[in-house]
Parts: structure tokens; sequence; C-alpha cells
């Protein structure tokens, strides 16, 4: 694990210095157009809601990524590292991979002036095998004001910034993995222009989940001219009862009125993915406040996990001292290898649809 810094970026500022309110869309839409191929590894995690399980589901998907390069490296194959970035300010990414506490957590400064000041990228590099993260906190705060403030002068383009940075740097990597909050329009744009694939978890069952997905949906469309491409590529249900392996009614009821209301809405209710993740609060706490995602702490739970000197890491405990149980990691490890398949398969079929259209317009 070590800092990197991605110093011999281009500007980014430079590139939105021409636009005005005054630009033409053809400028954009150039613009857009040539940074589009650069940006199909980019996959978002987003719901038009708070704590239904971005984090959790953003972090887990590029854990079992990154661990999939690293099998594939093994192999012999070639393989590349992923990258997760976190525009949220409460830091729960940097919590989940156990950044918290260590001399990389900046609370999210050097990202803040990266993505608005041009400033150069901070990665944590191997954070885990083939993985590497940015470090998120309460300075992300600011990221909406400003890019706010850069559309005052520079219209629709500022909200192109991470597109720019991202777009510079997305071939070094297999996958970047985008997990960004609703709240504030700025870093929904943001996120939205920089991503091509949009991955939503749904966690509580009330409407308010399913009004988030309508969010999305109005947001991909009102942004279009900031990227043609995006697309909601899979909707991943997070946090229900599995019972000897299967759904309970309670699921199929979400899932039934969920897939109404997305074919009522003139959606594909196929987004839905066949494999969910089961209900397990109390070990997803346990991930968190240990630092680890579901496949690593279920690798601990069962005596397998070694640091980075090789030494066997000890069992971890609940808040009782009692040894977590192992058995309930490793399936909720399995429903997130699955669940990161179904995702991935969704976004390789984007992919290739991308492709052979860019391929006829060329032609
Ligand atoms: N499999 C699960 N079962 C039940 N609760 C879960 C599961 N995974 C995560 N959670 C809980 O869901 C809550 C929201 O998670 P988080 O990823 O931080 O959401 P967000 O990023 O959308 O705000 C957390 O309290 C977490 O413990
Ligand atoms: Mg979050």
């Amino acid at each position: 694990m070590e800092l990197y810094e991605y110093t011999e970026l281009q500007s980014r500022l430079e590139a939105i210095a021409a636009f005005d309110d005054m630009s033409d869309d053809a400028m954009l839409q150039e613009l857009v157009d040539q940074l589009r191929p650069y940006l199909r590894n980019v996959i978002g995690t987003t719901i038009g809601k708070g704590g239904e399980g971005k984090t959790t589901l953003a972090t887990n998907l590029a854990y079992m990524l990154a661990e999939e390069q690293a099998l594939r490296d093994a192999q012999g194959k070639s393989a590349k590292p992923v990258l997760y970035m976190e525009l949220d300010a409460n830091g729960d990414g940097r919590t989940d991979f156990g950044l918290d506490a260590t001399v990389f957590n900046d609370h999210g400064k050097s990202l803040r002036e990266a993505i608005t000041n041009d400033k150069p990228l901070k990665v944590v590099k191997n954070v885990r095998p083939f993985l590497d993260t940015t470090i998120s906190g309460r300075h992300c705060g600011d990221i909406a004001a400003r890019i706010t403030k850069l559309s005052d002068a520079h219209s629709l383009a500022a909200y192109l910034m991470l597109a720019l940075l991202l777009a510079q740097i997305s071939h070094l990597y297999r996958w970047i993995v985008l997990d960004f909050a609703p709240g504030d329009k700025a870093i929904q744009r943001t996120g939205v222009a920089a991503a091509t694939h949009l991955v939503s978890p749904i966690h509580n069952t009330d409407n308010a989940a399913i009004r988030g997905l309508g969010a999305i949906t109005r947001l991909i469309k009102t942004n279009r001219r900031l990227n043609p491409e995006v697309e909601l590529a899979a909707i991943a249900f997070l946090g229900f009862r599995k019972v000897k392996g299967e759904p309970t009614t309670e699921l199929t009821n979400v899932r039934d009125k969920i897939k109404k209301l997305l074919a009522e809405s003139g959606m594909d209710p196929d987004l839905i993915l066949d494999d969910y993740v089961r209900d397990a609060r109390s070990i997803a706490t346990l991930c968190r406040n240990h630092g680890k995602p579901a496949r690593e702490f279920a690798l601990a739970a069962t005596g397998q996990l070694k640091d980075a000197d090789g030494q066997l890491v000890p069992r971890p405990r609940d808040e009782n001292g009692r040894y977590v149980d192992a058995e309930q990691t490793i399936k909720l490890a399995d429903d997130y290898s699955q669940l990161a398949r179904g995702v991935i398969s969704r976004v390789r079929q984007r992919n290739a649809k991308l492709r052979e259209m860019q391929m006829q317009g060329a032609s």
C-alpha cells in the first residue's frame, strides 16, 4: 500500500475554459464525443436516496473485480487494477477499506482539489491486490459548490471536470467504480457525466427507494448532452432474507412492484438482477467496523487471511467478544461474488453494443 500521485495530467480547467453561456451545442458535443470511448469502464453506483447500500455495494464490487484481476494475473493472463472512487463527504468507502486511521486519510482534500482545481490525483495504490482507491471525506462536501461555481462561468462543461480527469487514467484500470450520493445536483451531474453504466442498490422496501429510481432515470434523461451513453445497467437488491437459499415473499413482492413500475415508465424490467444480497445487517456492520469487504472478512473469519507480512490475521470477534459466524460471512461474500458477476455481464453486453454503434457511426 502506497500513496501515488498522477502528476502528468492535462489541465481540466483549460479544457472547459472556452465554454460559456454563449458556446454552442456542437462544441460541447465534440468534447463529450471525444471523452466517451475512454469512459466505458466507469461504473457508477447511485440512487436518488441515502442509506440504500451504495457504498457497501460499490466497495464489495470493486473488491470482487480486483480479486478477479488478481486471479487472472496469477494464471498468467492480462490483468489491470481496479479503481474505487467515492465522492461522498461521509467517507464510508474509506472506512470500508480500513483507511480511517492511516497516513493516507486526508479526509478527501486531495480528491476535491483534483476534481475541481486541476491538482494531481492521489490514489492509495494496492490498498488490496489489484485495487487502488482515492480517499473521500468531509472535504468532498465542497465539490458540489465548486463545480456549481465553475458552471456559472463555463456552463454545462463544468460538469465534465471528473469525466476529463478519469478519461486520462481510465486506460490504466480495468474498471473504475464511482460511488456518488444523491443530495446535490452538481454531484449527480458530475457523476452521471463520467460514468457509462449505473448500478442502483435497493435496500428499503418503501416507496422512497422507488422514487429514487425515478430520480435516476430523470437525471439520465436531463443530462443527455453531457452523456449520451449512460444508462442504468442493473438494479441490485440488498438486505433481503434468504430462506434455504430462496427469496421470501417480501422480496418477490417488491420485485414485482418495481418490475411493474419499470415497465410503466418504459424501462426494461429485466434491469433487476436475479441475484441479490441476503439480509446480514450485523455482519455488514462488522465488515465496516473492521474495514474489510465481505470476502476479505470471510477469509478472516475462517482463519485464512494473511497480513502484508504473511502472518495470519486473528479471527475477528463481534462486540460481545464471540468469534464471528464464519458460515454466515462466507454466504454473504458468495452473494457479492454472484452479484458482481451479474453486474459485469450486463456491463459487458452494453459495452459490446456501444462499440458496435460506434463502428456503425464511423462507417
Ligand atoms: N446485506 C445487508 N443486510 C442488511 N443491511 C445491510 C447489508 N449491507 C449493508 N447494510 C446496511 O445498509 C446501510 C447502508 O449502507 P451504505 O452502503 O453506507 O449506504 P449508502 O452508501 O447508500 O448511504 C448500512 O447501515 C449497512 O450496514
Ligand atoms: Mg455511501
